[in-house]
């Protein structure tokens, strides 16, 4: 199959779609020739995105939170691709602070975001693609949903939760005989908005951007942080044809770090 038609007959909603891995995977997916719907909550970042990607891809502008603002989503694919086969779920946050500092009010808008958002997404997507020909989720958890941190008590807890929510969809999806597809990956350090945060962080509290950069590295037995296209590769490959055996996985993309 040539590349230009991995994707051919494919109309992926990718949330986060503006930035880092979820940008990179709508590149991939128009490359192979898909069509692409980019949901975020930046508009600007988004509405450029999707420019830069041509007449394949649309952006609309999406609150993971809100179940209306999915079905706007869903809504909008259909009405401009006719279809919707693939959702990846990619929008997030990851706001650092150990369990003394955190509140609870930063609990929950982490949970929000990564969970319910993911929640929220899989069942639009479910709702949409069943009665398909055939269709795939795929989820981002990570690896700091198998490990841990000092810091990262509420973003594990989300991602350690996306990974199960992820298994129960597949499973249903499957006993249902729906023919949707349910992965997800567990990207390591990957090197996206979300990494530039920390950095920023690090900076703040006296270390360097190299500090920071190398800290994140050493802790992967390949001694780098991941490039977005890296994770994006991974996604591209639960969403494909290819992966046509594989549900309820969630596929390290990450270094090494859980080995
Ligand atoms: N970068 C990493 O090292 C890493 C590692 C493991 C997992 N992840 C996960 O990968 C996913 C993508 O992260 P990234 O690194 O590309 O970060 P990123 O910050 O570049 O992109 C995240 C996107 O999500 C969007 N978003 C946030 N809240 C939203 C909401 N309520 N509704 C819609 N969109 C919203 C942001 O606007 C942003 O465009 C996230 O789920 C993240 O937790 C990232």
């Amino acid at each position: 199959m040539s590349e230009r038609g991995r994707f051919a007959g494919k109309v992926v909603l990718i949330s986060g779609g503006a930035s880092g891995i979820g940008a990179a995977a709508a590149r991939g997916f128009v490359d192979g020739g898909a069509k692409v719907v980019l949901g975020d909550l930046q508009v600007a970042k988004g509405e450029a995105a999707a420019a830069a990607l041509g007449a394949n891809a649309l952006f609309v502008q999406l609150d993971v939170t809100q179940e209306a603002s999915w079905a706007a989503a869903v809504a909008a694919a259909q009405a401009r691709f006719a279809a919707l086969t693939t959702v990846v779920n990619s929008a997030g946050i990851s706001v650092p602070a150990n369990i003394e500092d955190e509140t609870l009010e930063g609990f929950h808008r982490t949970m929000s975001i990564n969970l319910d958002g993911t929640f929220l997404g899989c069942k639009a997507a479910v709702a949409a693609l069943k009665g398909g020909k055939g269709g795939a989720i795929v989820n981002i958890a990570s690896t700091l949903g198998v490990r841990s941190g000092s810091i990262f008590p509420s973003y594990s807890a989300s991602k350690g939760a996306v990974r199960l929510l992820t298994r129960s969809v597949a499973l249903h999806c499957a006993e249902q005989r729906y023919d949707i597809r349910v992965n997800a990956i567990m990207p390591g350090a990957i090197h996206t908005e979300m990494v530039e945060g920390y950095i920023a962080a690090g900076q703040a509290a006296g270390a360097t951007r190299d500090d920071v950069i190398n800290g994140f590295a050493q802790g992967h037995p390949l001694k780098r942080l991941g490039k977005p296209q890296e994770a994006a590769a991974a996604i591209l490959f639960l969403a494909s044809d290819e992966a046509a055996f594989i549900t309820g996985a969630d596929l390290p993309v990450d270094g090494g770090f859980l080995a």
